[in-house]
């Protein structure tokens, strides 16, 4: 059977019909909203390359929260900017530290009806901006896990539901969940930034915390864009070391990576659209050469059709009311 008994353009024929027939949806509830809590701030500070999005002081954050689970989203990823940064970066598990306040506010305020996330990495933290603990100019292993670990339970005493170990150092999804399990937080869940390759389009977000290594790069622990086995075996590592959630990182140049994950994992799959991915599109629209909204439908659609059950985006909260109007 063949044309002309068989006509494709039969079902594309009206609005109607190609909903129908539509199998892959964007929906508000798989979309996570990363927020970025800054100590230092007494007023939301406009964030230059990531356009549109601020640095939010902690009293502005259940308000920027509420507005986004009004649309449907229904989990947010912190990240902190600490007033004061140090070699070991202290600030990240401190009991009053800038991301446990922000995680205790959202508790308070939103309970289970919201899903607190947050990024587990000591570059925020660290004068040197490096992932991990530094000595000799080496990003030190099996020294950093444990500062992994101090930071992944003071967010669980603060009350986080999902935190998302992001250092790429090896073992650190074992040693979080030893840590949570031996502090009575077994149902604290792990999303591993598993397959997280060092990549240029995180340069942006490194200019909204400043976070830009002090000397090298990441490419001691993070991934080579040319190597996709390797990824498997990172995730295959993560799964067996307790991950919840895998997730791909960045999202667009590696579909493929997302799509090995979905078709070899039963867990979920999470993508990270990354700031410069972000701020592809925003420059372009704002050139007047992209029309946004269509532009980031069909990029997280494609995420999606990749494999991704949950995609991080900066767009998280556009997209839902966007999505909202149909
Ligand atoms: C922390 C971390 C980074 C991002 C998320 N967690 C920066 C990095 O690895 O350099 C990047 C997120 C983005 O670009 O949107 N390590």
């Amino acid at each position: 059977m063949g044309f002309p008994s068989v006509r494709m353009r039969r079902l594309r024929r009206t609005p109607a019909l190609r909903h129908l027939v539509t199998n892959i949806r964007v929906h508000p509830s798989n979309l996570v909203y990363p927020l970025f809590v800054d100590e230092n701030a007494k007023t939301p500070v406009p964030i230059n390359s990531i356009p549109d999005y601020y640095r939010l002081p902690i009293d502005y954050v259940a308000d920027a929260t509420g507005k986004t689970l009004e649309q449907g989203v229904k989990a947010v990823l912190l990240f902190g900017i600490p007033s004061k940064r140090d070699e070991t970066g202290s600030g990240a598990f401190a009991v009053d530290g800038i991301v446990q306040r922000g995680i205790r506010k959202l508790k308070n305020e939103f309970e289970d009806e919201l899903v607190v996330m947050t990024d587990v990495c000591l570059c925020e933290y660290t004068t040197h901006g490096h992932c991990g603990i530094v000595k000799d100019k080496e990003i030190v292993n099996d020294h950093t896990l444990e500062f992994l670990q101090k930071m992944a339970v003071s967010h669980a005493e603060a009350g986080v539901d999902i935190v998302a170990p992001s250092s790429m150092m090896d073992g650190q999804v074992r040693f979080i969940r030893e840590a949570l399990d031996d502090s009575g937080f077994d149902e604290v869940a792990i999303m591993a930034y598993s397959a997280k390759y060092a990549s240029c389009f995180y340069g942006t977000f490194r200019e909204a915390v400043d976070s830009a290594p002090s000397f090298g790069d990441r490419k001691c622990y993070q991934m080579g864009y040319g190597n996709s086995d390797e990824a498997l075996r990172e995730m295959e590592l993560d799964a067996n070391e307790g991950a919840d959630i895998l997730m791909v990182k960045p999202a667009l140049p590696y579909l493929d990576i997302i799509s090995l994950a979905k078709s070899n994992f039963t867990a979920p799959v999470a993508a990270y659209n990354v700031s410069g991915e972000y701020a592809m599109v925003k420059a372009a629209a704002r050139m007047g050469w992209l029309d946004e909204k269509a532009a980031v439908l069909e990029l997280l659609t494609g995420i999606k059709r990749a494999g991704a059950d949950i995609i991080v985006t900066y767009f998280a909260k556009d997209v839902a009311s966007w999505l909202n109007q149909f």
